[in-house]
């Protein structure tokens, strides 16, 4: 056996003595004594009598060991023409300052609190700062449009809400004050306080209970980290699910800390003084995970970036920062990729850069297309290695486990499960399928560290959407199958949830959007093959009898609520008016196969149709978009 497979067997073999071993990567207030108990599946609880703070693993003690003037976060805007790099005595010293703030304004242990900012170093210090006291974060993507954040303020109910008067778009700037205003006036739950972070490409006014950050932190005393649970809530993270509303996905501290901290050296291959550079969100899981808290955790220096993988007016933005920074990893998605190909399909705004310092690239967020993958190898001469994972695991799934074993990669293939998932693919029975025979990707309990605990408030929900379809099994929602060399093809989701330039959607949510306008009797949102995005939505819908409306007028209206409901980054730019839509005898839409043909792939329709000449009418609109995107 080698190295890969002597691990993973022992963390599936031996789980306890596995992550008992992995904990040591962490400093604990109060050490556990018991490793995993699974009493509640499937509910996990990890190392459920041990103590810490996260932010003390990630901040304090790099300083108290010696390490306080090793380089924490460096933050590079080209659209602010800004770089600013923070030691980690100096991020520790900010934070506590932050946590000070926040504590002063009333936020005490696990209460919440919403992040609503850009790319800003400042948003990586109010998750850290809400850490240190131990308050639940719930960071929410920049690009939601008022509605969503309200949603979500509803759900996670914040004492304060953290926010900045502007996002930079490469072409706009993106003006978040008043979209906080509207979703706090849509929400019934009402924060106590918003705390503003002012840029000046556009400030925003204050009112009544709005504090502006500056002078909120100058007036405040730094605080001590809060030792917490191991398994109290770090974080909530809101992603889409098939059904309404999104699902608030609840991370712990210990079991979270001590995953992140094996990931780095194990699958990236990266140690303190490494320099990483996750090139996401902190609004997304990725952004967490990997701009934030595993670098951190590891003592590993951090780039956050503010800006487009093609910046202007340097369109070789992304090889300036690898070199600039040094950076020694770099993690990306396949879409970046792909814009950055369509621009400079040779490389040549590489020339100038020497990137010689990165040893490997990883992908993740969207299958990778071997040409992308070709791409990528060419151009950079590094490893390029695809991962799978999701916001409910935080961390890989599936992945080259670079740090113990340099296994060959199959292009297209997120190579092995990673140490801790015990990956099986299953039929519709739930009974295993032999390799090469494709099925739903599930993973056997219990799930390891660092994967969800449960959804907030909605424990019921987490039991129905994850472990109800296949009993003992959590179901991902990926389709998939294992090769004969033990090798995992991620194949695409096989429920209502698309992926839109590397971004989570629900098309049931654009479909409710949709569903609201007065002309429309039904609708379906399903997504369409595109060669940067990966994929992007596309609405067909059916008007109401007698209803006279412009198709061009109903289609930019249509396009504006999703905008303005969901926001920009639903992508939300083809509706297509039909006359029915293909349905089952007993009246159900034919949502699968309709997606089927939008990916090209071969489908099965299903016996009971209601009528086949629908069907065919669809295809006919549908397939050339598939072709021609
Ligand atoms: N705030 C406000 N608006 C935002 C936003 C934000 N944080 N992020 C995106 N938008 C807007 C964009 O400006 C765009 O608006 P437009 O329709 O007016 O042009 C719209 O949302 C669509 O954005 P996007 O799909 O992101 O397209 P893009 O051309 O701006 O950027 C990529 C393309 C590939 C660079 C970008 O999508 C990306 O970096 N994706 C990777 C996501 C990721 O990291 N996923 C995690 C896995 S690693
Ligand atoms: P998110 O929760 O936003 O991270 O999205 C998770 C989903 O993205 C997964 O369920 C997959 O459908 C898809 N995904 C992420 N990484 C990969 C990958 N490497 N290969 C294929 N699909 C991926």
């Amino acid at each position: 056996m080698g190295s890969y497979e002597q691990t993973y067997r022992r963390s599936i073999d031996d789980p306890e003595g596995f992550w008992g071993e992995a904990a040591r990567l962490i400093d604990w207030t109060r050490k556990p004594t018991q490793v995993l108990d699974i009493s509640e599946l499937p509910f996990v609880h990890w190392f459920p009598d041990g103590e810490l703070n996260t932010c003390y693993n990630a901040l304090d003690r790099h300083v108290e060991a010696g390490r306080g003037e090793t380089m924490a976060l460096i933050y590079d805007s080209p659209v602010t023409q800004t770089i600013r790099r923070y030691m980690y005595v100096e991020l520790r010293d900010e934070t506590a300052r932050l946590a000070g703030a926040l504590r002063a304004l009333g936020v005490e242990k696990g209460d919440t609190v919403i992040i609503y900012m850009p790319m800003v170093p400042e948003a990586a210090m109010a998750m850290l700062a809400c850490a240190r006291i131990g308050a639940v974060h719930s960071v929410v993507f920049g690009g939601f449009a008022a509605p969503e954040l309200a949603a979500r303020i509803d759900d996670a109910k914040p004492k304060v809400v953290l926010s900045a008067s502007c996002g930079i778009e490469s072409t706009r700037i993106v003006a978040y004050k008043p979209l906080l205003d509207e979703a706090i006036r849509l929400a019934a739950h009402k924060p106590r306080h918003s705390i503003i972070l002012q840029r000046p490409q556009a400030t925003a006014v204050l009112h009544g209970t709005d504090q502006d950050w500056e002078e909120t932190v100058a007036a405040a005393s730094p605080v001590d980290c809060l030792p917490v649970k191991a398994t109290d809530p770090l974080y909530i993270l809101y992603t889409s699910g098939t059904t309404a509303g999104p699902k608030g996905v609840v991370r712990d501290n210990g079991g979270h800390a001590v995953a992140l901290a094996w990931s780095m050296p194990n699958i990236y291959d990266v140690r303190a003084g490494d320099v990483y550079w996750a090139a996401s969100d902190v609004g997304w899981v990725v952004g967490h995970s990997y701009i934030v808290y595993a670098p951190l955790l590891a003592g590993v220096t951090s780039v956050l970036y503010e800006g487009k993988p093609v910046g202007t007016p340097d369109p070789g933005a992304f090889w300036r920062v690898i070199a600039e920074h040094k950076v020694n990893t770099l993690f990306c998605a396949p879409t970046a990729l792909r814009v950055i190909k369509k621009e400079d399909p040779k490389g040549k705004y590489k020339q100038g850069h020497d990137t010689s310092c990165l040893r490997a690239l990883f992908l993740a967020g969207e299958r990778l297309d071997p040409t992308t993958y070709e791409w990528a190898r060419d151009v950079l001469s590094v490893p390029v290695i695809d991962h799978w994972w999701q916001t409910e695991t935080g961390w890989p799934i599936a992945a080259l486990s670079l740090g113990i074993e340099a296994k060959a990669v199959k292009p297209g293939s997120p190579t092995h499960p990673v140490p801790g998932y015990d990956v099986v693919v299953v039929d519709e029975s739930s009974n295993p399928v032999p390799a090469g025979v494709q099925g739903e990707i599930v993973i056997r309990q219990p799930l390891p560290p660092g994967a969800l605990t449960t959804l907030y408030n909605a424990d019921e929900r987490f039991r129905d959407s994850y472990f109800t379809c296949h009993p003992g099994f959590y179901r991902t929602g990926d389709g998939g199958y294992f090769d004969e060399d033990g090798y995992i093809w991620v194949m695409g989701r096989i429920d209502d949830v698309i992926n839109v330039a590397g971004h989570r959607l629900s098309t049931g949510a654009m479909e409710e959007i949709l569903a609201q306008h007065p002309a429309v009797a039904e609708c379906a949102v399903i997504g369409v093959v595109n060669s940067v995005k990966g994929q992007v939505p596309m609405g067909l819908v059916v008007l109401k009898a007698g209803v006279e409306v412009d198709p061009q007028q109903l289609r930019s209206e249509l396009i504006l609520g999703v905008r303005k409901n969901i926001g920009a980054i639903a992508s939300f730019h083809d509706v297509e008016v039909v006359a029915k839509l293909p349905k089952t005898r007993s009246g159900k839409i034919l949502r699968a196969t309709m997606r089927a043909i939008a990916d090209g792939r071969e489908y099965t329709v299903p016996g009971t149709i209601e009528d086949a000449t629908v069907l065919e009418g669809i295809t006919e609109v549908i397939a050339p978009k598939a072709r021609t995107s």
